[in-house]
């Protein structure tokens, strides 16, 4: 959430601000600005709105500035304006910050500052931190110092950039549990708070580590503690993936993405399962340890897999859905019990774990503020921890030593569609090496099961190439003021996903129940202006569920499934039915959501939505 930049160097500093912002807006997009240090004064552009208005700002200004801060924002403290877009300066125009994370404490500090004569511009808790550094640095200290003594101060958990008119070769990077990155080329350096936005322009990286300042110049990097030690470190030289802004011909990253997922599958299987008759690789191999950058794989010993007793699964939004599917195929394979939580509902609570309990942590991004904090506490508590992300150089894969990797390359569109069949699979795979581990699945039962996984891709395609008729059903419904999401076992979390979709893609209100609920309360907003998209695969729920359907029915709702090819029973209950081929129900969460990702996608789509930034969200929500 928030994106922060820099550069220092020779060139001019605003081109690089803004590309390494237009990698970087994923993480919030409601206003943008950057501060640029030019002829011994600050200069300083804010927009709100996407980084285009800022762009167009700064086309109208150009700046010969060769050192720079930028920021993309999401708002937590004021509303998106001008006014409230970081960069933020004391009143003097000496100090100027951009800020992810939020100060707790602002108010009161605010509130001594105001009473010291200081003038506050925004309704941000980011401005105190220019105030601090500002009177801290007239004061006669170092600008190390201001800036140490500053943070001190600060409660919360924070990034920050900073820069100082009277040091204009300068910036000052802090962390406090945050993510910092610093990018080391040849005679210039780059801020980012994720490597990504300079990866272009150099591997060789520092990532700050916690309560940690840097000071950049063109002469080196030196790192600082918040008591004022100094330490050293080599810079890592990062070979994970780069930002590739390309549509492949989609109108939408988020279309291509959905397209992307057969593929998606057939890596993620490659990278963990070969071979269907050896056991899954997921055990990991110390010899692959490198440059300080996490590798794949679990370390727990057999006896630690032996000894589990239960399994504890903590994530937000769609990484908690995956988790509730996680739960299913761990609990039937392995023989374990799995609890499923969201993370944030983590917080301020007992965690009952202890040294046979397994934290799992789902998030795409692995920077989730919530997932972290849970993760970490559960650690701290005794519990082994294991990390399940598609970002190799996130904060979540530096928190454990066990991971696994979805092979997804960069997801853009801020709806996750692709890294959640990604964490499915990766279920599927964690839940057959459990059991593998720990033998409580016969060799024959585990061959048949890898073998069936291997063939999901194929299918995929095959409900891929049913898009139009979904198209056709999206354009019909898509004037629905409220939508109903159910299914049954491994096909509940899929009705959750497919109302969460609709919902941050149309607006639209949707909720996703599980199908034997709907008559303990939800049925009472059924009416014939109300669609119900009923998820029903033949398998141990399918009877049930289709009796649930056949409820909704008698109370007049408009009747959608998403059911195999050619289910005559199915036929005979709903008006539209998106196909899948048939599939084991066991497997079939794999291609369910399929339909919903693309039935939600045309009918905001139709409805002329943001489709890849939708109002309000961020791709990566790094505040609690
Ligand atoms: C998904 O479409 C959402 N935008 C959101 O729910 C997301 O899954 C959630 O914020 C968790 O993100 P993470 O996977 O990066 O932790």
């Amino acid at each position: 959430m928030c994106g922060i930049v820099g550069y220092l160097g020779s060139s001019q500093a605003v081109p690089y601000l803004v590309s390494e912002l237009k990698c970087l807006e994923y993480r919030g997009y409601d206003s943008a600005g950057v501060a640029v240090i030019e002829e011994g004064k600050l200069r300083i552009l804010k927009a709100a709105g996407k980084l285009s208005n800022l762009e167009s700002l700064l086309q109208s200004a150009p700046s010969g500035g060769t050192i720079g801060i930028g920021h993309t924002r999401w708002a937590t403290h004021g509303a998106p304006t001008d006014l409230n877009a970081h960069p933020h300066t004391d009143e003097d125009g000496i100090i100027a910050v951009v800020h992810n994370g939020i100060i707790e404490n602002y108010t009161d500090l605010k509130d001594e500052l105001i009473a010291a004569g200081c003038k506050f511009s925004s309704d941000t808790d980011t401005e105190v931190v220019a105030h601090l550094v500002a009177r801290n640095y007239k004061s006669g200290k170092s600008m190390l110092q201001s800036v140490i003594e500053a943070v001190r101060r600060l409660k919360g958990i924070y990034a920050l950039g900073i820069v100082n008119v009277k040091h204009p070769g300068e910036i000052y990077a802090v962390n406090h549990h945050y993510s910092l990155t610093v990018g080391i080329g040849d005679n210039e350096c780059f801020l980012a708070s994720d490597s990504l936005a300079y990866r272009q322009y150099t591997n060789q990286m520092i990532r700050l580590e916690q309560s940690e300042v840097a000071v950049m110049s063109t002469s080196g990097i030196k790192l600082f503690s918040f008591d004022g030690t100094e330490s050293v470190r080599t810079p890592i030289s990062s070979d994970t993936f780069q930002f590739v802004a390309d549509k492949a011909g989609f109108k939408h990253y988020l279309h291509k993405e959905i397209h992307e997922q057969p593929n998606v599958l057939r890596q993620t299987l490659s990278a963990y399962m070969s071979d269907v008759n050896l056991p899954v690789a997921l055990r990991k191999s110390e010899a692959v340890a490198k440059n300080g950058i996490p590798t794949a794989g679990i370390a727990l010993s057999n006896g630690q897999i032996k000894g589990l007793e239960r399994i504890q699964i903590l994530a937000c939004g769609t990484a908690y859905h995956a988790g509730l599917i996680g739960k299913y195929i761990i609990e039937e394979l392995a023989g374990i019990p799995v609890d499923v939580e969201i993370a944030s509902e983590c917080r301020g609570r007992k965690l009952l774990v202890n040294d046979r309990t397994l934290t799992i942590a789902v998030s795409q991004s692995g920077e989730t503020a919530d997932t972290l904090a849970a993760l970490k506490e559960a650690g701290e508590l005794g519990s082994f921890t294991l990390g399940i992300t598609n970002r190799a150089d996130s904060h979540l894969a530096h928190l454990t030593n066990n991971l696994i990797f979805t092979k997804c390359g960069i997801e853009v569109s801020v709806a996750a569609t692709k890294t959640y069949v990604a964490q499915l699979i990766s279920f599927y795979l964690l839940g057959i090496f459990l059991a593998e581990e720990r033998g409580s699945l016969p060799a024959k039962q585990a061959l048949e099961l890898k073998k069936s996984l291997m063939l999901i891709p194929t299918l995929q395609e095959q409900v891929l190439a049913t898009e139009d008729a979904v198209k056709d059903a999206a354009i019909h419904y898509k004037n629905a003021q409220d939508m109903v999401f159910v299914g049954r076992g491994f096909n509940y979390p899929t009705a959750l996903e497919g109302a969460l979709k609709l919902k941050e893609l149309s607006y639209i209100h949707a909720s996703g129940y599980a199908a034997g609920e709907l008559k303990h309360g939800p049925i009472a907003v059924l009416d014939e202006q109300v669609p119900v998209i009923t998820v029903v695969v033949p398998g141990i729920v399918y009877d049930k569920t289709l009796s649930n359907a056949q409820e909704a029915k008698a109370r007049n709702a408009q009747m959608i499934a998403v059911a195999v090819e050619g289910d005559k029973a199915v036929a005979r209950i709903f008006e539209t039915v998106l196909n899948i081929p048939p599939v084991q129900e066991f497997l079939s969460p794999l291609l369910t959501v399929i339909p919903l990702q693309l039935f939600s996608y045309f009918i905001a789509e139709a409805l002329g939505k943001d489709v890849d930034q939708p109002r309000n969200l961020a791709k990566s929500v790094t505040v609690e």
